[in-house]
């Protein structure tokens, strides 16, 4: 395994139990099964719905996939699911929650960049969600994956965290340039800041042939604000209103005149 690959994996184990504490709070997946659209940035949900207008018996693989909110999404619509990711401590939470909620998904240890033990040409749709870019050294060698899991005609759907919040640390204040993409090592993890232009030449160069992108600002949410944490969210903290109001508006708060999320929608050609 490679250097970075180790030391985000070993991070990711470690983190993992305090992770999923909230990630896998029974309140948080029981709004997800009711409403599987509430696993994904709205204009993402629009996408795969475009898509997808039924998943029913669709084949998605979801690498890197953390909280595996997507994954439990995809299964109760009805799709035959493979859950990815480096870390064991992340798919056997999830595996065990799968089991408590009675999905049957796959979960399989791979790296996104690899997708070792991944077939060839079986998926309709490979969907990474947020968080999933910034851990990773290799953006041709993923996108060539990605490539080589899906079958022709099938779906590439991502949303991340929009390259244009890179630049910007806590209160808005500069913390670096765009064009600097990393590698930022620290104590426990190596990250990436990658821009547009990385990831959409990674997926050309894959074969993957681009079809629609949405470029997404925060949408207003007076339930779970994108301050308050879930364990506040979960425990039923309030907001005001008008703080709401407040920090959803540019004017007031210069954050919210640039998107907060990229989605990106592909096809398999040929
Ligand atoms: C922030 S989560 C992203 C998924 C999901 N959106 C979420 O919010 O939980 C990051 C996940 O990527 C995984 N990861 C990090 N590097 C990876 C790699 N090289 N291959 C596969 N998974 C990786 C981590 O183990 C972690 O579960």
């Amino acid at each position: 395994m490679k250097d970075t690959v180790n030391k985000n994996r070993q991070n990711w184990d470690d983190y993992s139990p305090a992770y999923l504490r909230f990630k896998h709070n029974e309140k948080v997946l029981e709004r997800i099964r009711k409403d599987p659209a509430q696993a994904f940035e709205k204009g993402t949900w629009q996408q795969i719905q475009r898509c997808f207008p039924d998943l029913k018996g669709k084949k998605v693989c979801v690498p890197s996939s953390g909280d595996n909110h997507a994954v439990f999404a995809f299964a109760w619509l009805g799709a035959r699911v493979t859950s990815c990711d480096i870390s064991e401590k992340q798919l056997a939470a999830a595996k065990q929650k799968a089991e408590e909620m009675s999905l049957d998904i796959r979960f399989v240890q791979a790296d996104t960049m690899e997708m070792q033990g991944v077939e060839d040409g079986k998926y309709d749709m490979v969907y990474t969600s947020n968080g999933v870019h910034v851990w990773l050294d290799d953006l041709p060698k993923m996108y060539r994956n990605m490539h080589r899991i899906l079958k022709k005609g099938g779906w590439y759907i991502m949303c991340d965290v929009h390259p244009f919040q890179r630049p910007f640390g806590n209160d808005f204040q500069v913390v670096k340039s765009y064009p600097d993409v990393g590698p930022f090592e620290d104590e426990y993890n190596i990250t990436f800041a990658w821009r547009i232009q990385d990831m959409m030449n990674a997926m050309a160069e894959s074969g993957l042939h681009f079809i629609h992108m949405e470029e997404m600002m925060d949408e207003k949410d007076y339930e779970y604000p994108f301050w308050l944490s879930l364990e506040d969210a979960v425990k039923g903290v309030k907001v005001d209103a008008e703080d709401v109001d407040r920090m959803y508006d540019w004017r007031q708060n210069p954050a919210m005149a640039i998107p907060q999320w990229l989605c990106v929608v592909c096809r398999k050609t040929e």
